[in-house]
């Protein structure tokens, strides 16, 4: 299993380009079971994920090929298989999105259940109550979703709370029911209005995405974009951000949706950082010290999830006491723990962390639990005095394209270990 060696103490310094966004990226793919002829996708991340997605489709017949990095093209005319099995669905939750557009095109489906991941459990209710109100039959046997449906029709779907994963799966399959579909209280990430502008390009009738309230007229059979650009991973964009601030750098990162990331941003300001804007560029830079914050994470546009892991990193040297509440999974504080290893000061209770600055870190071993939690290991690995190794960054890979090329490229002393 591939490590991380990091030495710390680089001050990042230059210019980073933010890829493709792995989110909006992979249920655009598993929307593409929904269209005629061959799409063609621009700005695809070179992530672990995609890969998955890719070898998934291609066992459902399609045909997925990567023609140069960044350029997919994927045509899934011919389907041969409504099965996603368990070795595929076990490696990435997000293969749950092709259950809908299977039961689309084949009026049966088998996915295996995606089951818990490292930070707590992560149920698919939302995902299997919408498509049988859709009017699916949905039985759960031997570990695998088996539905089957004569024909799916559109319905109102009102979620108990936001989901990402159910939002963006019943707005592709709704496409496909004949009739009018709601969706309230839907997401409104980014890559909600990613995926529904793909599907519009394709043909479909979408109001509402980005607002609380998704309506779909369905049953128009979608037909090929031509190309579509995948929008940048704003999760990325904040990582980068995070790692020149806590460094004490000074980065430019390209690419960056300003809009996506207002939130992340503020926080950084927030807490000591400059923060420059042009365009589609960000500059960040920090003079001085880091100052401490209290966080709640929340749905979009609140702060997200998926940075709260890097902002504990950098709240472990902050010049106070930071408080960070984690509104979307109470349990996704793993990465707390290795922190602790490297000298921070954190006390978990429940769904919340208080964070007290130290002056330093101690590079030291540890282990990465989850994708952000990697990243999070990596930033504490930049600032800590002496040596980090870390562990399983398998996760990393599944998330981050180029991850240590691009640290590297900035200044910073990481190397891959491969044994
Ligand atoms: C997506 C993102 C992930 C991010 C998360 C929250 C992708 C591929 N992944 O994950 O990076 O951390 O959004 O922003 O886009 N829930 C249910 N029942 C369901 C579905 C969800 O109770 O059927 C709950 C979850 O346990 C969680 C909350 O709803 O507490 C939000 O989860 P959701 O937005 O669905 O996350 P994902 O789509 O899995």
């Amino acid at each position: 299993m591939d490590k991380f060696l990091i030495k710390g103490g680089a001050r990042l310094k230059g210019e980073v380009r933010v890829s493709g966004a792995k989110n909006a990226v992979l249920p655009i793919m598993a929307a593409s079971l929904l269209v005629e002829g061959e799409v063609r996708l621009l700005n695809v991340p070179d992530v672990m994920d995609v890969f998955t997605m890719a070898e998934l489709l291609r066992l459902l017949g399609a045909k997925v090929e990567r023609l140069e990095k960044g350029v997919w093209t994927l045509d899934t005319s011919d389907l041969t298989s409504s099965t996603a099995p368990y070795e595929i669905v076990r490696k990435m939750r997000a293969s749950i999105y092709v259950l809908g557009p299977l039961l689309a095109r084949m009026g049966k489906a088998s996915v295996s259940l995606p089951g818990g991941c490292a930070f707590g459990p992560r149920p698919v209710d939302f995902h299997i109550s919408g498509l049988e109100a859709m009017g699916a039959s949905i039985k759960l046997e031997h570990g695998y979703i088996n539905a089957k449906v004569k024909k799916l029709k559109g319905v109102e779907i009102a979620f108990d709370r936001k989901s990402v994963g159910a939002t963006a799966h019943l707005l592709m399959t709704a496409t496909f029911a004949e009739g009018e579909t709601l969706i309230a209280n839907a997401a409104k990430e980014p890559e909600i209005v990613a995926l529904a502008d793909f599907l519009k390009l394709c043909g479909a009738d979408i109001e509402g995405e980005g607002t609380d309230e998704i309506i779909v007229r369905g049953g128009k059979a979608l037909r090929s974009p031509g190309e579509y650009r995948i929008i940048p991973d704003r999760i990325e964009a904040g990582t980068y951000a995070v790692a020149a601030f806590m460094t004490g750098g000074e980065v430019r990162i390209r690419e960056a949706c300003l809009d996506h990331i207002r939130t992340v941003i503020d926080r950084l300001r927030q807490a000591g950082a400059t923060v420059e804007e042009e365009d589609r560029t960000i500059t960040v830079s920090n003079g001085g010290k880091i100052l401490p914050l209290t966080i709640h994470t929340s749905p979009y546009p609140g702060f997200p999830t998926d940075m709260q892991a890097q902002f504990m990193a950098m709240l472990t040297v902050a010049d106070g006491t930071s408080i960070i509440k984690e509104g979307i999974y109470p349990d996704r504080f793993r990465h707390a723990f290795e922190l602790q290893r490297m000298g921070a000061d954190i006390k978990v209770e429940g769904d919340t962390a208080v964070i007290k600055g130290v002056k330093h870190l101690t590079g030291a071993p540890v282990m990465a639990s989850d994708l952000r939690a990697s990243a999070a290991l990596v930033l504490a690995g930049l600032i800590a005095r002496g040596e980090t190794l870390i562990d399983r960054i398998y996760h990393l890979d599944r998330g981050y394209e180029d991850f240590e090329k691009k640290l590297s490229s900035l200044g910073a002393d990481i190397r891959r270990i491969q044994d």
